[in-house]
């Protein structure tokens, strides 16, 4: 079967309207993952995430020295577990119609080694799975004047090649791929660029930059501004082509509308080509912010001239059950969360982001350190980019500026992660030469890279060579580090490593590294076998032997005016990389995440929340009160709040009204009753701000028997497009309503109507069972079912069934425009 039609007439509608540009989202695509037999899909696709789950697909023999770690030992789930090891081939064709005569294929990132055929001639190839590239396909468009159309097969070999990743990488066409057809004299893609020159007071200057390809004398370019409230600007007259194509234009806007994460305004430009007769020849359309960005020794980090801190995550590409394949929605509610936990930016470690999540970050407003690498020369893992990046990473560098520059979202590139070479003058040149490639291509955003072995970067030279030297982890060493930098700030680039699982809590609470709940342990004790769940505590006191606790790196931040921010590793957890419990199977997805795999925030979310949303108070408590079998024994109760004194009340009677306190490693930032003996009940607490005004309260009761599930959606409208998710949060509740965190059982979810069962998680980070069977247990009482609308308005049930029958089912009725 070949896919054929719907590109043509697409294209043909934009003819008749007069438009000389059409770009076209190649959506359908068959494929094949032994190239003899073929299925449709849609793209974005990740040939993997449907699983199984198994430790076979990436079990490895290897010591992690990142880690510290000398001897090779087995490794599971350390890229997720999942087939994404092995090749794939995606085919479409495509009939363009006659008066187009040039085109390109864009692919906005390719799992991975894409090589791109045309009518079974090679035509591209690009090394990096993350990485935008474009493929010229002019010289296979029909030049004949008697054919009306030009036939493009398009076929796309990937491989995956095993020990190539870290973490999960996804595999296949799972970002979009755009055809752009124009004609012969037309306005380069990546060639647009608009930036803030300068804002003074009232007025702010923009340079738009750009080049036409195959100018011809006499054309003309027009380009224009729009504010967000719609009022048009002209650029500087009259507007000059230069001979080779440039053109530039510059605009001074009256009281512009200042991007930031609090006030995300896009403007739009407008650049129009028409030829010597006067008529249309290409028109391209952009968004961008206004807005400076700047570091200095007085001011730290600045946006708009305005020092700030960043209060940033790293986030793996991944969205969990979805794997790799990139969604608007998904990612928004990535976006959403965070927003709502105070964050204001993200580090897309450790490659280059998607287009689609950097427009999503410009218009809710995310700052983002927009990565490119894991390594360069010196391999992290056998078969890793090191392979690649003599040969590519100047290419890789100039892809990532030239696809993203206009986003106002981006605040910093960062060239590389943990790179080894860190300690020698080869990686010093390295760094000079990847940040001068940066700032030549775009002058106005700050170069950054995250570092671990401090001393041996500050002794190489590799830290000062940086134009915001970035830290990983070792808060301990910061002091050290200003001393010996003369930039007078540096950047927490990678934080925290605390490991905890959603709804877990362990006890006795330790302030511990590398703590282990499984029965392999090297402290092996017999009673412990019953712990033995693979799992994390909740109480937030557990992180890496190189890593810390978030209250360490506030600490930091709130004491010394040069700590410019910082970005903690993870917004959400991943797949792969499950450390701390990297040789204990089945785990295989990370613990790391204030959000776990399926988008619920943990306890640490509130403890974020408490420190970064200045807007919205925050009374959170924890553990959950469910305990049977405690009766008597010590439970500590924690709360996080933005408040600086709370009240604790088990069953009525207080525990004491308790007060932050700044000399304390875990009171600074938490409020803690560590003595607590539990009983049945329940637990409260009321929070009090400095003048002692009460800011709210939290309870916890415990619950009886589960004995009904509740589902509910996150959001209320959803569009009938067949590309965005319903995300439905499902919870077992007690016969008085009360949520049963213990509560594991099994359900099963039927979907009736406009849309489809889209995949299912529960954050278990040691669950085996497939995101893709609408069949999956609760974790500690909870998960979250997705659905996709179908093309069609209409009513859609959900119905989600305890697989023994033992709760009432949960029937969720919704309708989609
Ligand atoms: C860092 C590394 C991350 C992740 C993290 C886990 O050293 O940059 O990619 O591995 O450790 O703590």
């Amino acid at each position: 079967m070949k896919l054929k039609l719907l590109f043509l007439l697409l294209c043909l509608n934009q003819m008749v309207a007069g438009q000389t540009r059409c770009e076209i989202n190649l959506k359908t695509w068959e494929f094949s993952s032994d190239n003899t037999t073929w299925r449709e899909v849609q793209i974005p696709h990740d040939w993997a995430i449907a699983g199984p789950f198994d430790k076979k697909w990436d079990l490895q023999k290897v010591a992690i020295t990142q880690n510290g770690e000398t001897e090779a030992t087995e490794k599971s789930g350390r890229s997720g577990a999942l087939p994404w090891i092995g090749e794939g081939w995606y085919r479409c064709s495509v009939e363009i119609p006659q008066g187009y005569d040039a085109a390109e294929l864009v692919f906005d990132g390719a799992m991975a080694e894409p090589r791109v055929s045309i009518n079974g001639q090679e035509a591209g190839y690009w090394a990096y799975g993350y990485n935008a590239f474009r493929v010229d396909v002019t010289p296979f468009l029909n030049k004949q004047p008697t054919s009306l159309t030009s036939d493009l097969d398009i076929s796309v070999h990937l491989q995956n090649v095993e020990e190539s990743s870290r973490w999960y990488p996804g595999a296949g066409l799972y970002r979009p791929v755009k055809l752009v057809l124009t004609q012969k004299s037309h306005i380069d893609d990546w060639s647009l660029f608009a930036r803030t020159m300068s804002i003074d007071g009232d007025k702010a200057v923009l340079e738009v930059e750009g080049k036409i390809v195959n100018p011809s004398e006499n054309m003309l370019l027009g380009v224009t501004l729009t504010s967000p409230d719609g009022h048009q600007h002209q650029g500087s007259h009259p507007m000059r082509i230069e001979p080779d194509g440039k053109f530039y234009a510059t605009f001074t806007v009256q009281s512009p509308k200042l991007w930031s994460p609090e006030t995300p305004y896009l403007y739009s430009i407008k650049a129009v080509l028409y030829n010597q007769a006067n008529k249309l020849c290409d028109s391209k359309e952009l968004k961008t912010g206004i807005r400076t960005v700047r570091v200095s020794r007085e001011g730290g980090f600045q946006l708009n001239g305005q020092p700030r801190k960043l209060k940033g995550v790293c986030l793996h590409h991944d969205l969990g059950p979805l794997g790799a394949a990139i969604n608007k929605s998904a990612l928004i509610r990535q976006i959403r969360m965070l927003k709502t936990m105070g964050c204001d930016a993200i580090r897309t470690s450790h490659n280059m982001p998607s287009t689609w999540q950097m427009e999503i970050c410009d218009s809710m407003g995310m700052m983002v350190m927009a990565e490119s690498f894991d390594m360069w020369i010196y391999p992290k893992c056998k078969n890793g980019y090191a392979r690649f990046f003599k040969e590519w990473a100047m290419k890789d560098i100039t892809n990532l500026i030239l696809n993203h520059r206009n986003h106002p979202s981006i605040v910093m590139w960062s060239i590389g992660n943990e790179i080894p070479e860190q300690w020698s003058e080869e990686g010093r040149q390295i760094s000079i030469q990847l940040q001068g490639l940066c700032h030549a291509l775009d002058p106005t955003r700050p170069v950054t890279q995250g570092m671990d072995r401090a001393e041996d970067a500050l002794k190489s030279g590799f830290a000062q060579a940086m134009e915001v030297p970035g830290f990983n982890y070792r808060v301990h060493k910061y002091a050290n580090n200003i001393k010996q930098l003369s930039h007078g700030f540096l950047l927490g680039s990678e934080t925290a490593s605390t490991v905890s699982s959603r709804g877990v809590y362990k006890f006795p609470v330790e302030v511990t590294d590398n703590s282990q709940y499984a029965s392999w342990s090297p402290n092996y004790d017999p009673t412990a076998i019953l712990k033995a769940d693979g799992q994390c505590s909740s109480y937030d006191t557990e992180y890496c032997s190189w890593s810390n606790l978030p209250d360490d790196d506030w600490v930091w931040q709130d004491d010394y005016d040069w700590v410019i921010g910082e970005f903690v590793w993870t917004g959400y957890d991943y797949l792969g990389e499950p450390t701390p419990y990297d040789e204990y199977w089945p785990s295989r997805s990370s613990y790391f995440g204030i959000m776990d795999l399926a988008g619920l925030p943990k306890d640490r979310y509130w403890l974020y929340r408490s420190k970064w949303n200045s807007k919205e108070h925050t009374v959170h408590l924890l553990p959950h009160w469910t305990w049977p079998g405690r009766k008597g024994q010590v439970t500590p109760v924690y709360c996080y709040t933005d408040g600086v004194e709370a009240e604790l009340f088990v069953n009525g009677k207080s525990q004491g009204r308790i007060r932050k306190n700044k000399a304390e490693r875990l009171d600074r930032y938490r409020l803690r009753w560590n003595n607590v003996k539990y009983e049945p009940g329940e637990i409260r607490v009321v929070a009090y701000d400095e003048q002692g005004n009460n800011i709210g309260e939290d309870v916890r009761q415990t619950a009886g028997k589960a004995v009904a599930l509740v589902a509910k959606t996150e959001l209320d409208r959803y569009q009938a497009d067949g590309e965005d998710l319903i995300f439905v949060r499902v919870q077992a509740i007690d016969k008085r309503g009360v949520f049963v965190p213990t509560c594991q059982n099994e359900l099963t979810f039927n979907v009736t109507g406009e849309a489809r069962f889209e995949a299912v998680c529960n954050g278990d980070a040691t669950s085996l069972e497939s995101f893709k069977q609408p069949k999956m247990k609760l974790f500690n009482g909870e998960l979250v079912v997705i659905l996709r609308p179908t093309t069609k308005a209409g009513k859609v049930t959900l119905a989600v069934k305890d697989y023994r029958g033992k709760l009432k089912p949960a029937i969720l009725n919704l309708e989609t425009k």
